[in-house]
């Protein structure tokens, strides 16, 4: 069985985002770390970045709303590595701007499917490895925009006019951690939610008082790298539990 600390980031789909940024933290912790993007061509090149800079990165192709694509990476993990210690669920669809009366059902749908489904398809089909880890924890990459009760921009306090599947997938994906907390606690799996806060990963988003790729991804790595027996159940940025 692998002996180093293994991570796997869904949604790592660009240079500039965070899945990748926090990929760069984690393997520069000494973690082999599993990228994935839906092309492996994009995987490939994403990973290519990290590996040239002497990190250890694997890419690998996974749509997360493929259920049979999702298991049969994770048969293909438990094959080459036997476990795995950290789950990132990070791929979303965004940002969206549907207007209550008038957006298509199927956008909402999309939107879903790879937000709240995709994120339990693989808690689902990759818990077998994770139980197969002495410390594992899974971190399902949410947002402010997805809470109740959070300071600053919120369900209640939206953000221009995207508060709409998006932030509403992101409230589902709260619920289903709490949830899964729940069920994963006898397996001693962690499992939080994070949001790297409004973070620089689109241009305009500068104009709005993002913060850097790296302190974004940093909220996201602290979730992933809780100690033994830390907290589960929490909504977690920068570290701090927030209000759910
Ligand atoms: N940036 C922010 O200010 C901010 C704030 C709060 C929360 N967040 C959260 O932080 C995470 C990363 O954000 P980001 O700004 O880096 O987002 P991003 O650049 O849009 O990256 C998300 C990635 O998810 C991928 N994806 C979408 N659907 C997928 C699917 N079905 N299967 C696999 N991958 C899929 C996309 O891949 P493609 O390239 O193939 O489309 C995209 O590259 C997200 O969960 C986001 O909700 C971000």
């Amino acid at each position: 069985m692998e002996t180093k600390q293994l991570a796997l980031i869904t949604g790592v789909g660009k240079a500039t985002g965070i899945g990748l940024e926090v990929a760069r933290q984690l393997a520069g912790m000494n973690y082999r770390v599993i990228i994935t993007s839906r092309k492996q061509e994009t995987a490939t090149q994403l990973a290519g970045i990290l590996i040239s800079d002497g990190l250890d990165v694997v890419p690998i192709a996974l749509d997360v709303t493929d259920e049979p694509m999702v298991k049969a990476v994770a048969d293909q993990i438990n094959q080459q590595y036997g476990k795995l210690d950290v789950l990132i669920n990070n791929a979303t669809l965004f940002p969206d701007q549907y207007d209550t009366t008038s957006v298509e059902l199927a956008d909402i749908r999309n939107v879903f499917e790879s937000n709240f489904i995709g994120s339990w398809s693989t808690v689902k089909h990759f818990t077998l490895l994770l139980r197969k880890s002495e410390h594992p924890r899974i971190v399902n990459v949410s947002s402010g925009s997805g809470s109740f009760g959070g300071k600053g921009y919120s369900l209640v306090n939206p953000w221009r006019d995207i508060i709409s599947a998006y932030s509403i997938s992101k409230a589902a994906l709260n619920a289903f951690t709490l949830k899964a907390a729940l069920d994963l606690k006898p397996d001693g799996i962690l499992v939080n939610a994070a949001t790297p806060g409004l973070t620089a990963t689109y241009d305009t988003f500068s104009d709005f008082g993002s913060r850097p790729v790296s302190e974004g991804a940093r909220s996201i790595v602290l979730a992933a790298t809780l100690p033994k027996y830390g907290p589960t159940g929490q909504f977690f940025k920068d570290g701090e539990v927030i209000a759910w």
